[in-house]
């Protein structure tokens, strides 16, 4: 077996240097290091590790689905720039000299102006290269993802990147992003951020109890209405928080109460199952604001976003993570959290939360 020391990571471009020092101190962590390597805008970051072997090492310590900026990895060989244009199949296969057997081949270009230009030669040569793999006894002939899965990195026209990593260690969806088709009845873009936080943090079995028809959820920083539409297509009973006009057709749903008023004073009747917040306000604002509604015991799920700054936007998150886990522990509140730049993200990162009993509930109704 290779003993791969490069890890290739995908991020969404313009993102590289917060994944860069994520992945850093996430393997300084788990007692791995190296240095990371990237361009501004590209769409991926390589991190070398100094010891051989440790790439695939990290895919296994750190959870793939606990990371922030990473979208998608897998452990390499070190970039390839000479790939001859006539024979692009035979150059990879030579490539595997000592690969293990794998399960299936994915072939992907970064998510970045580059990249969009190789999808089309991603897609074409798959077929070709995994005929080509499986005469090699490379790639397995029935699709397994209990192997690895064998990855070819296309980053622009002359870096290729070979490697494996293993499926459960990984994204299942192709450059880590998450596609969902656009609902035409929603009444902005927007709603697409809260339909991904939901399918990215929460099991799709455990929907019918987290998000059960009939529940109780505000809405701050609501219009025109995105955010509120998912709750409603939830059967669920929705005050929506904002001093702008809510969306029509929405409100005569019947299931909307629109609250004209600031989100930062609004205060529930009673407590709220789910508090979702997409207010775009400095990410301390609206940290305290949320600490607050956990702390006080007002929603029992949230999903909210931090926008965050121009410049020290990894610090930023940092920093307002930090804090809600102090004041929730200061409070003496075990919360389960997750943290995501999601693909419908854009300046923002993405917080689900729910005290830790409710998680272990879910988990323990799943048999998980
Ligand atoms: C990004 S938009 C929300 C989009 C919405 N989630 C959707 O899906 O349609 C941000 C909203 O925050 C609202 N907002 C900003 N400051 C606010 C505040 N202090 N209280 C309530 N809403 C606020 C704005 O009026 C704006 O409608």
């Amino acid at each position: 077996m290779p003993e791969l020391n490069h890890l290739l990571l995908l991020c969404r471009a313009g993102f590289e240097r917060e994944c860069a020092v994520e992945i850093q101190e996430r393997a300084a962590a788990v007692g791995i290091y190296g240095y990371p390597k990237f361009k501004g805008e590209t769409g991926f970051v390589t991190f070398i590790c100094h010891v051989p072997g440790d790439a695939l090492a990290l895919t296994e310590r750190v959870a793939w689905d606990e990371l922030v900026f990473v979208r998608q990895w897998a452990a390499c060989l070190p970039v390839l720039t000479d790939i001859p244009k006539q024979d692009r199949v035979g150059f990879i296969a030579e490539q595997l000299e000592g690969f293990p057997l794998c399960g299936e081949v994915w072939v992907e270009a970064a998510d970045s102006e580059q990249g969009s230009a190789l999808q089309g030669l991603c897609r074409k040569i798959v077929p070709p290269l995994s005929s080509a793999l499986r005469k090699q006894g490379v790639l397995s002939n029935k699709r397994n993802q209990r192997l690895p899965r064998l990855y070819i990195g296309w980053m622009d026209e002359r870096q290729l990147y070979i490697g494996y990593v293993l499926p459960r260690h990984a994204s299942p969806w192709p450059q880590g992003i998450l596609r969902l088709k656009f609902p035409p009845a929603a009444p902005s873009r927007s709603t697409l951020k809260l339909e991904e936080a939901w399918r990215f943090f929460i099991p799709e079995e455990a929907w019918p109890k987290v998000l059960e028809p009939g529940m109780k959820a505000v809405d701050l920083g609501a219009c025109p209405g995105g955010w509120t539409w998912q709750l409603v297509n939830r059967y669920m009973k929705v005050v929506s928080v904002d001093n702008g006009p809510m969306d029509d057709a929405l409100m005569k749903s019947g299931q909307v109460t629109h609250a004209v008023t600031d989100g930062f004073t609004y205060t529930p009747q009673s407590p709220v199952d789910w508090m979702v917040c997409d207010i775009a306000d400095k990410p301390g604002r609206v940290i305290d604001l949320m600490i607050k509604w956990i702390v006080r015991g007002w929603c029992r799920f949230t999903v909210f976003n931090l926008k965050l700054p121009m410049h020290k936007r990894y610090e930023s998150y940092i920093q307002c993570i930090t804090k809600l886990d102090e004041a929730c522990k200061e409070a003496g509140i075990p919360l389960h959290r997750q943290v995501r730049h999601l693909y419908h993200d854009r300046e923002e990162i993405t917080v689900f939360a729910c005290q830790e009993q409710d998680w272990q509930l879910m988990l323990d109704q799943l048999g998980r």
